[in-house]
């Protein structure tokens, strides 16, 4: 009787957060939505018998017999650690239309060619699929495809796959729940059966996420504890630069990032990336060059700069691709230090390409774009700034310096100016040890010009 009610026993479980209860309620106590309680029947069947649960030596597992799979793509395979790893799952997110189906598919098509790989899309017709594979050029001998994203019965169904790819997380499903696709329970259910499909067959999966910029509800978040590599896309639909960043990693490195293009027949990766976000070649003031480091890369970026009469009757910090709380800090110190009226005015700050900087680094390139927006000074298109700044004025060295320095010689700057501590300084490093001495750096001359635009 009681194994009876246990059986049979009902639940409820919040869409929107996955709060459990044992009744019915109106509104989720957790998250405060309402109407998004659905009925959930456990389905009663213990996973832990008496004796389930067996142990065995890590000595004696077979890891020789681990063949890492290559994709296409060069890079990507570094980032992955050599290879995609058989039995890992691998998010892929990024917002809608930015080129994850295109990588998937890419990579489908010339993993086909070793072995059956099978692209399960909840998302697109499968003529929609050939359409885009024979655009792509793609093999699609041994490539299978389906619109049933039900990830237990495509489990089931595929037979000695090399590879499997689900696209998307928002229209996966099991069979055994009457919830909506993609929402947090079939979410859950769906993915945990697939890392356990994944590490007992030893098949790597693949599962395509989107993001919006709101935040998606049953979103990847909800899921990247439970698979072994995330990586998101980033960058701008505008421009053809694709940047795909490892957030975790279980077998290789994180904050590793590839870059892409996006071309007519699909993405290539960027064989040289260090100039790729070079933008203006500074032909205004308000611009300054930095090397910043991501994972182990080093990369050119562009900061643009605009100091602008207050608008409001506050000074307002506007920043894309960096931290606005660190532009606003930034901000402070110039008129702290150098007594630079900033809090009278507006700033906005842009990384040129669509791109993200957390590499403190970046503080001497940002600082100088400021002034040379400020005063209308062009700075040099031969200098680049490597550098953080302490909020005592002082410039400090950042990690990978002579990498930095190095790559930075390579894209053709022929000034880099860095912290005196620096080290790995050659005869094409200027170095400063505050502030104060950047304001000399940025006057400099161009070579073979005048001092243009200065009107301190
Ligand atoms: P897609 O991979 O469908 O994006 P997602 O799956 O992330 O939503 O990419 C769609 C965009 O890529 C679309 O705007 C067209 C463009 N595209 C190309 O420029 N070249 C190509 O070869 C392909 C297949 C797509
Ligand atoms: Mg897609």
């Amino acid at each position: 009787m009681v194994m009876q009610e246990m059986k049979e026993r009902l639940r409820y479980i919040c869409e929107n957060c996955g709060y459990e209860s044992p009744k019915w309620f109106g509104r989720c106590p957790v998250c405060g939505s309402w109407n998004t309680a659905k009925e959930w029947k456990a389905d009663g069947i213990s996973r832990h018998e008496p004796g389930s649960v067996t142990f065995v030596s890590l000595a004696d597992e077979e890891i020789s017999s681990l063949e890492l799979l290559p994709s296409p793509f060069e890079e990507l395979n570094r980032a992955f650690g050599g290879g995609i790893v058989p039995g890992s799952v691998i998010l892929i997110g990024g917002e809608p239309g930015i080129g994850k189906s295109t990588l998937m598919m890419q990579i489908c098509g010339y993993l086909s060619q070793q072995g059956k790989t099978y692209y399960v899309s909840g998302e697109e017709s499968t003529r929609q699929l050939k359409m885009r594979a024979k655009r792509l050029g793609v093999d699609t001998s041994s490539f299978l495809v389906s619109n049933d994203p039900v990830a237990d019965m495509v489990l089931a169904t595929a037979s000695d796959p090399l590879c499997i790819v689900f696209d998307s997380l928002q229209t996966l499903q099991v069979s055994w729940l009457d919830t909506p696709p993609g929402s947090v329970t079939q979410v859950r259910e769906a993915v945990s059966r697939i890392t356990e499909f994944s590490k007992r067959e030893e098949v790597p999966v693949f599962i395509v996420a989107h993001i919006t910029k709101e935040g998606l509800i049953a979103g990847p978040k909800l899921v990247e504890h439970m698979v072994d590599v995330v990586m998101y896309f980033e960058g701008s639909r505008n421009t053809d630069l694709r940047i795909l960043r490892t957030l975790k990693n279980r077998f290789g490195p994180s904050g590793e990032m590839v870059i892409f293009e996006m071309t007519e027949s699909g993405l290539k990766e960027v064989a040289n990336p260090e100039k790729v976000f070079i933008e203006s070649h500074r032909t205004s003031a308000g611009v300054s060059y930095s090397m910043i480091m991501e994972g182990s890369k080093p990369l050119c970026v562009e900061i643009q700069c605009l100091v602008s009469k207050m608008q409001f009757n506050y000074p307002r910090r506007i920043s894309m691709g960096l931290d606005p709380t660190h532009l606003s800090m930034l901000s402070a110190l110039l008129s702290k230090k150098l007594s630079v009226p900033v809090e009278s005015r507006d700033i906005y700050l842009k990384i040129s390409g669509g791109f993200r900087v957390t590499d403190p680094g970046v503080d001497l390139a940002v600082i100088a774009a400021i002034l040379g927006s400020f005063y209308e000074i062009v700075i040099p298109h031969d200098i680049i700034f490597i550098g953080e700044i302490g909020l005592d004025g002082s410039v400090k060295r950042v990690g990978g310096m002579e990498k930095r320095i190095k790559i930075a010689e390579k894209a053709g700057f022929t000034r880099i100016c860095i912290p005196a501590d620096a080290g790995g300084s050659s005869g094409k490093t200027i170095e400063i040890n505050d502030i104060h001495e950047l304001v000399r750096v940025i006057r400099m001359r161009g070579r073979g010009e005048d001092v243009q635009g200065d009107n301190t």
